[in-house]
């Protein structure tokens, strides 16, 4: 939108009905409305909703902090959380106060001003939900509405807290505790309701998404994105449809579709937008023999705030087979094109297509790779993706974007100033091969692929093509780069661009770097003090803009990343940093010294070369969404396995089978794996050790 259109436009807006004023009926507590919500780019001294406005472009206003003055930028706070793991939440700003997220579902509010501690929230999540999660105990951020606090918990709870004093208000389960169901994602407050999706696809579920009335917590709606049981009948005309597009009985695995992240909503239009994820299982023979698109997986969804009716998808992978999401984040942007201003959503989703749709009708304008894409060839008129071979049922195929998706859900931010959208993109391929004894068990990952193919093409292979981190700054009118920064290091935090002209992401070795917006010049950086993190913001207390950033390393995925996170010491922690112009704080030194080199292992385990491939596989199966694929930890505080000392080998089956450390988060395997079985995957972790010493 052109600057000067903007109070035109936002008046506009608060006549939209979905823009009322409310009352706050909560003393002390930020009056957070609709109105307010409506106008947030208007109040750029606060960040109201998770992408800074209901458009989610992670754009501040704010220009006090330029290109020219950036190079004094310090330290103003920070805060420690208590957590060793992934640090992955947007924080939220208004009136002072700073709302963020810690790993496992805990909830914290700070001055603003000074990062003083005003209430802190722990949900209890039971220990032993960790073993439904695919990617860590995060969780990426509240909802601010009504003088409360919203958070999705992992076990599935929606939670309301008064803002003021952090007591719970209500509370009520989203989904249900038969199936794997999580809440990693940041609700978003619409129209007096509290939208929430989840996640799980990875284990086997059936994606909704679901709208709570904000006052009461009583469910208002909720649409499913994949068709259930057709014996049970269809909820709405749009899952019959979609169920046209399924064959088997893919219910019984529950399909997929989660709606675990982004949300994006247009007052005007009255449209909200979800995006949704991968199929249950990976591989669509497995899913749907006989064909099919499988709608609606990997889409984004325009749905009715009142009623959750779906108004339009489009559709991203068509049956999805390679865990594409379309959950990744949707800016809502006003752009000329070909002349004509044009209301568009851009996503750059896991499948390394960047998108333009048409916002109001769904129709498809034009798509461009952002990084190496070898699934698809282009693009028909219709706007479908042109598939290359891509069967990988008997043989690995090698992949690209890899399924950890050339982007995830590090928030990606757009500058109407620039016209730029700042995308951390993962540049990687990986092998892909189906698992020809999958069987679907509930609690399971139940990705169906075959992870022996790690086994076979080996540690320095790495995924198979590459890990490199890129910070992208996408032009979306022109559908290519304008400039590129690459990391030495693969995987990056989220973005935020800002009217001062820069671009603000911490890095996946500890450092938190401002860019030139206009072409990607480096004009500040300085540690963190632990690894990269979610979406900065900016805020205004009294006169002074503020940047602040929360981080903590905790992906156990990108290898080469968690290498070079170790190897700079960045290990464990997160924490959540202010900075302003003469800041002078000291940083606090990180929670744990690094690691060195890993040590020649002493203790010895008898296997076979047969046992310990075994154990290799059943470590993938089992072991490495925590430990790290190849038992290379992640740089979180999940410990990497090569370093375990003798001690911890000597309990080796105490603590895997016996529960040892289960309070600690490590859960207790034994109705999964026998003793034999342990000791094969203890040959293997130490002869991966021995391996890493000798080359170290
Ligand atoms: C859901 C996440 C998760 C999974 C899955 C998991 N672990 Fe752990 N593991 C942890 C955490 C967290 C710790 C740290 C516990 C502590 O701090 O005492 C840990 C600790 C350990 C330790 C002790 C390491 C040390 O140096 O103290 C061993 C050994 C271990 N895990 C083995 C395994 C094996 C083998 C598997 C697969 C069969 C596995 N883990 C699967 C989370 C996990």
């Amino acid at each position: 939108m052109q600057s000067r259109l903007a109070p035109l436009f936002l008046a506009f807006l608060l006549l939209a009905a979905g823009c009322s004023r409310q009352q706050a009926d909560r003393a002390g507590a930020p009056a957070v409305d609709d109105a307010r919500l409506c106008a947030a780019a208007s109040e750029p001294q606060s960040w109201l909703t998770h992408g800074g406005t209901y458009a989610e472009a992670h754009y501040s206003a704010l220009e006090r902090i330029d290109t020219d003055n950036v190079a004094q930028l310090g330290l103003a706070w920070s805060f420690d959380l208590e957590t060793e793991r992934g640090v992955q939440a947007t924080p939220l700003v208004a009136d002072g106060v700073l709302y963020v997220t810690a790993p496992w579902s805990v909830v914290y509010a700070l001055d603003a001003a000074t990062g003083a501690l005003r209430w802190h929230f722990d949900p209890e999540v039971p220990r032993s939900h960790a073993r439904l999660l695919c990617c860590g105990v995060s969780n990426r951020g509240v909802a601010l509405y009504d003088g409360k606090v919203y958070v999705g918990t992992l076990d599935g709870r929606l939670v309301a807290l008064d803002a003021a004093t952090g007591q719970p208000v209500w509370e009520t389960l989203t989904v249900d505790p038969g199936w794997p169901y999580s809440i990693t994602g940041a609700p978003r407050a619409v129209e007096g309701k509290i939208i929430i999706g989840n996640a799980g696809a990875d284990f086997g579920v059936r994606g909704y998404v679901s709208a709570y009335d904000a006052r009461t917590g009583e469910l208002v709606w909720r649409t499913y994105t994949v068709p259930g049981n057709p014996a049970d009948g269809f909820e709405t005309p749009a899952m019959e449809r979609a169920a046209r597009t399924w064959t088997g009985e893919w219910w019984r695995t529950g399909g997929g579709g989660t709606v675990w992240d982004a949300m994006a909503y247009d007052p005007e239009l009255r449209l909200l937008y979800v995006g949704t994820g991968n199929g249950s299982p990976y591989p669509r023979w497995l899913r749907s023999p006989d064909g099919g698109d499988n709608l609606y997986l990997a889409s984004i969804l325009a749905l009715r705030p009142d009623t959750g009716e779906q108004v339009w998808h489009y559709q991203t992978t068509p049956a999805e087979t390679w865990d594409y999401t379309a959950t990744q984040s949707i800016i809502l942007a006003d752009l000329e094109l070909d002349g004509r201003v044009r209301r568009v959503l851009m996503q750059a989703p896991k499948n390394g297509f960047f998108y333009l749709i048409d916002r109001e009708t769904g129709e498809f304008l034009s798509a461009a790779p952002f990084v190496e894409v070898n699934w698809a060839s282009g693009f028909d008129a219709s706007g479908r993706p042109i598939e290359t071979d891509v069967d990988y049922r008997h043989e690995a195929k090698l992949v690209k974007p890899s399924p950890l998706g050339g982007h995830s859900w590090e928030p990606m931010s757009y500058s109407p100033r620039t016209g730029l959208v700042y995308l951390p993109a993962l540049e990687m391929g990986s092998l892909v091969k189906m698992d020809p004894e999958w069987r679907y068990e509930r609690e399971r990952y139940n990705s169906a692929l075959d992870v022996s193919v790690f086994t076979r093409f080996g540690a320095d292979a790495g995924a198979g093509g590459g890990d490199e981190g890129q910070l992208i700054a996408w032009d979306p009118r022109r559908q290519r780069a304008a400039w590129r920064v690459s990391h030495v290091t693969g995987g990056s935090g989220g973005t935020l661009a800002t009217a001062g002209d820069l671009v603000f992401q911490a890095s996946a070795d500890g450092r938190f770097v401002a860019y030139r917006a206009t072409d990607g010049h480096r004009l500040w950086e300085s540690p963190l003090g632990t690894g990269s993190g979610g979406g900065p913001v900016s805020y205004l207390v009294g006169d002074e803009q503020y940047v602040a950033v929360a981080a903590g390393w905790g992906s156990s995925f990108a290898m080469s990343a968690s290498e070079a996170a170790r190897r700079a010491g960045v290990r464990g922690g997160g924490r959540v940093l202010a900075y302003r112009l003469g800041g002078t704080a000291p940083l606090p030194a990180p929670k744990h010294p690094p690691l060195g080199p890993v040590p020649a292992p002493s203790f010895r385990v008898e296997a076979s070369e047969e046992q310990r491939l075994q154990g290799t596989t059943l470590f993938h199966l089992h072991c490495s969404t925590c430990h790290g694929a190849l038992a290379v930890g992640g740089g979180s505080g999940i410990p990497d396995l090569r370093y375990a000392s003798e001690a911890t080998h000597a309990a080796f089956a105490d603590i895997v089978l016996g529960g040892l450390r289960i309070a600690a988060g490590m859960p207790s395997f034994a109705d999964r794996l026998d003793a034999e079985q342990t000791r094969w995957i203890q040959a293997w972790i130490l002869q991966r050790a021995a391996d890493s010493a000798a080359r170290e």
